[in-house]
């Protein structure tokens, strides 16, 4: 099979990483890509929202495969693009992509099917919305309906920050039509938590849970970022609340998607809360594979990706075994250039890459100078993963690597994975 990988990140890196694997695969293409990924596909000069060049790659090189990695090209319409030419794509479609591109949409079909998630409502005048608030207690959380980049939630702990933060999205538009309409909803507190599942509309494989860091600092402070850092498996996680995530969450969306007429294909990625009572609810769902979460949960996979892809795409996923994990824990510590979250610094030369152990250095934002070194060229730069048999071991993995890797301003958080209790 010849596969195409669209993007550029670690997660992309991951998918390649683990798609050369595979006996099924023979040409390996990824657009545009990044260092790391150069070592395991071909490059391809294409930007990810240039469709007319992906779908002319594709035609000539014979694809049998496109894997849409991220966001950006799945909400505007790439899978429906390369369908309507005749090529196969892993992803939902433009519309069943807006269960992450629309909170509204989100909520909506929640409400309808009885899907444990916040109290909301929405809002499309600032007046409206600030004479709900007043009603209010606090926390709340604020969110900008549709793309914003991650800068769309504000957790305002009082009456005057809501009204700050109503007012930046509403009357002055900080973030343009993304605060059209806005989403107020209640407060959850408890255990953050991912499940990511394979999809093709119908069957669900889910992956084993996974947990994501935020915030750029350790212990969950200072500003939002991509993802910091991830570990999986989630010991804090029982089985039965992993279980009760999967049938009163993932299978009533799946069937709603499907009773919509726009059912899901890809990775359906569920944000869960886990409350202190020990039940799971939605802070939100992505429609992708996550990044990092990607990088630790295809660590863990043993089974040959390519056939999960296909069946996927193809709506053919009962056909193919069931993906088998590792008991193993791995862990991603993410590398991030100076000035991240706020800004991305490029081109700062980047050594100790050719180190030799048993850590995986996904690349993300990397790029060669005109002198043919490694430079940053992004926000979050590399993870450094590894698989080991306890979550402790993992950590002790990829920090013993880190100090060997070296650039102007490394930021990294050194917590990653300490909150598993085990
Ligand atoms: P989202 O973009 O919806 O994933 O929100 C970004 C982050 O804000 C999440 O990862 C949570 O940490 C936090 N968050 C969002 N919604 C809620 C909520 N209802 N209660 C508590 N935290 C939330
Ligand atoms: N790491 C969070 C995400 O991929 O959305």
């Amino acid at each position: 099979m010849n596969v195409l990988v669209i993007g550029r990140g670690g997660r992309e890196h991951a998918l390649c990483w683990k798609l050369r694997q595979s006996p099924l695969v023979e040409a390996l293409y990824c657009a545009p890509g990044n260092v790391g990924i150069a070592a395991v596909a071909d490059i391809v000069d294409v930007m990810e929202r240039d469709f007319a060049h992906i779908v002319a790659f594709a035609q000539e090189k014979h694809i049998d495969l496109v894997v849409v990695g991220p966001e950006d090209p799945l909400f505007a319409g790439l899978v429906d693009v390369l369908t309507q030419a005749g090529i196969r794509a892993f992803g939902p479609t433009k519309a069943a992509a807006a269960l992450e591109g629309s909170k509204q949409f989100a909520k909506q079909l929640m409400g309808e099917h009885h899907i444990p998630t916040a109290a909301y409502a929405v809002f499309s005048t600032y007046s409206e919305a600030l004479t709900y608030v007043r009603t209010q207690s606090f926390p709340l959380v604020i969110k900008a309906d549709g793309l914003a980049a991650g800068k769309g939630v504000t957790i305002a702990q009082s009456l005057e920050e809501a009204t700050h933060t109503l007012h930046a999205l509403m009357v002055e538009r900080l973030l343009g039509e993304a605060g059209d309409q806005v989403v107020v909803e209640q407060f959850l507190q408890g255990e953050e938590v991912s499940i990511l599942c394979f999809v093709d509309g119908d069957t669900v494989y889910p992956m084993p849970a996974v947990q994501d860091h935020k915030t750029i600092y350790d212990d969950d402070q200072g500003p939002n970022t991509g993802g910091m850092g991830t570990y999986s498996p989630v010991p804090q996680l029982g089985a039965a609340a992993y279980e009760e995530a999967i049938k009163t969450i993932v299978q009533p969306v799946v069937r709603a998607m499907q009773v919509r007429g726009i059912p899901f294909r890809g990775v359906l990625f569920a944000g869960l809360m886990v409350t202190p009572a020990g039940q799971p609810m939605v802070i939100e769902f992505n429609c992708r594979f996550g990044d990092p979460e990607t990088q630790v949960v295809l660590m863990r996979l043993q089974s040959d990706l390519f056939p999960l892809l296909w069946g996927t795409a193809t709506g053919t996923l009962h056909e193919v075994a069931p993906p088998v994990w590792t008991e193993e824990a791995a862990v991603c510590v993410v590398l991030a250039s100076r000035g991240y979250p706020a800004t991305a610094t490029k081109g700062d030369v980047i050594t100790g890459l050719e180190t030799v152990d048993e850590a995986v250095v996904f690349h993300a934002g990397t790029a060669y100078d005109a002198q043919g070194q490694v430079v940053t060229n992004g926000g979050r730069v590399l993870g450094v993963t590894a698989v080991a048999p306890t979550l402790e071991q993992a950590r002790q993995k990829v920090y013993a690597r880190i100090p060997h890797i070296a650039f102007t301003g490394k930021q990294f958080r050194q917590d990653i994975g300490r909150k598993a209790r085990r």
